[in-house]
């Protein structure tokens, strides 16, 4: 087999589908070189679609490319290839990519790190904002299996750890707090916000109100008010507590399971750009691990982006390594479905 445009095309169709912080699709892939059996993509990243204030240090970038990158990898798979090298190039929120792609033949998605993975499961996985039931043994049968077979990327293990409820509950009311200031976070957000089903960007990107499971009555009013502006939303928010709604907590007795994973480092500024990519390819693979389980997560990036529930996160995972620092890059809850799932949306649609 030799490489041809068509076969990127579906590769980048499959890939789109990767999962990003608030749905930015960051990533603007090109193939730069063909060449019989091997070829080198570039991943650009679109500037309109990075997010300078929440995102600081650039992780929940990396973090999306390296699940662009996975998903890729994934599709190249079924077509008897695979990404071989990875560079990462710039820094910041203006760092491009590199992969050189080879074929490597039949059997190629059995990749060295053991789980071998379909596209189709690419493109079935989704987070699920709504009510989640802990199954924990399939959490951690799943957690197992990731341990063993995966960090196929990260250079050094990943620390995980389940967070009790007491921690989380705490955490989450310092993270809530916390996302409505400085006033740019509360604004970059919201620009990533789709309550109103009748702009077009509804069906392209960002998260709507189906998948953020605010009800169509709440959205409209939201809508309005987003469209009013920020002081006049935190007048609102501060009047009628909505905020909850948009960030639901899940205090109920049966409340899903949670987990923390985290880089061995003893501070964020010590991780490269590329420990993010690797780590976001890990991730992306955990969360497929997890789907075979029928399990599914909801993304809670702002207790790790808060530097006080991050700082109690630390604490729970020192239970795994009393003497260990940890750099927390991905909090989620876990459990099953119980109900139907809202596809979110994509530009590649
Ligand atoms: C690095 C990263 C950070 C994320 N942070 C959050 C988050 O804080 N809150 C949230 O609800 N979802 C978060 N998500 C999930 C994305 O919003 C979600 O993947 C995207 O909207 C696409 O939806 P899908 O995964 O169902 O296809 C995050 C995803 C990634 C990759």
């Amino acid at each position: 087999m030799s490489f041809s445009e068509a076969t990127f095309d579906r590769v980048f169709a499959i890939a789109g589908w990767a999962p990003s912080a608030h749905n930015t699709q960051p990533w603007l892939p090109q193939v730069s070189s063909l060449s019989g059996s091997s070829a080198t993509l570039t991943v650009r990243v679109d500037p309109e679609r990075t997010l300078p204030v929440t995102d600081p240090h650039a992780m929940d970038l990396g973090l999306s490319l390296g699940c662009w990158v996975e998903a890729a990898n994934i599709a190249l798979g079924a077509t008897g290839a695979r990404i071989e090298d990875v560079r990462v190039l710039g820094e910041g929120h203006g760092i491009w990519l590199e992969l050189e792609v080879a074929e490597v033949g039949a059997g190629a998605h059995e990749t060295d790190s053991g789980a071998s993975f379909e596209p189709a499961e690419v493109l079935d996985r989704q987070v699920d904002r709504g009510k989640l039931v802990p199954r924990t043994d399939r959490l951690e049968e799943a957690l197992a299996q990731f341990a063993k077979t995966n960090f196929a990327y990260t250079s050094g293990p990943i620390a995980s750890a389940q967070i009790p409820e007491a921690t989380w509950s705490a955490s989450s009311r310092y993270a809530q707090a916390a996302a409505l200031s400085p006033r740019e976070a509360l604004d970059e957000t919201l620009e990533w916000l789709r309550l109103d089903d009748t702009d077009p960007r509804y069906y392209q990107d960002g998260l709507t109100a189906e998948t953020l499971r605010i009800p169509r009555a709440v959205a409209r009013t939201g809508a309005r008010l987003v469209r009013a502006g920020s002081d006049t939303l935190l007048n609102a928010v501060s009047r009628t507590g909505v905020w909850s709604t948009m960030l639901p907590t899940f205090t109920s007795r049966k409340a899903p399971d949670r987990v923390v994973l985290a880089l061995h480092r003893d501070h964020a500024s010590q991780v490269s750009a590329e420990d993010w990519v690797q780590a976001g390819r890990d991730l992306l693979r955990l969360w497929l691990i997890l789907a075979r389980h029928e399990l599914r997560v909801a993304v809670e990036s702002q207790l790790k982006d808060t530097p006080l529930s991050a700082a109690m996160l630390c604490d729970v995972l020192r239970r795994t390594d009393p003497h260990g620092s940890f750099v927390p890059f991905a909090v989620f809850s876990v459990g099953e479905s119980t109900s139907e799932v809202p596809k979110s949306h994509r530009l590649v649609e």
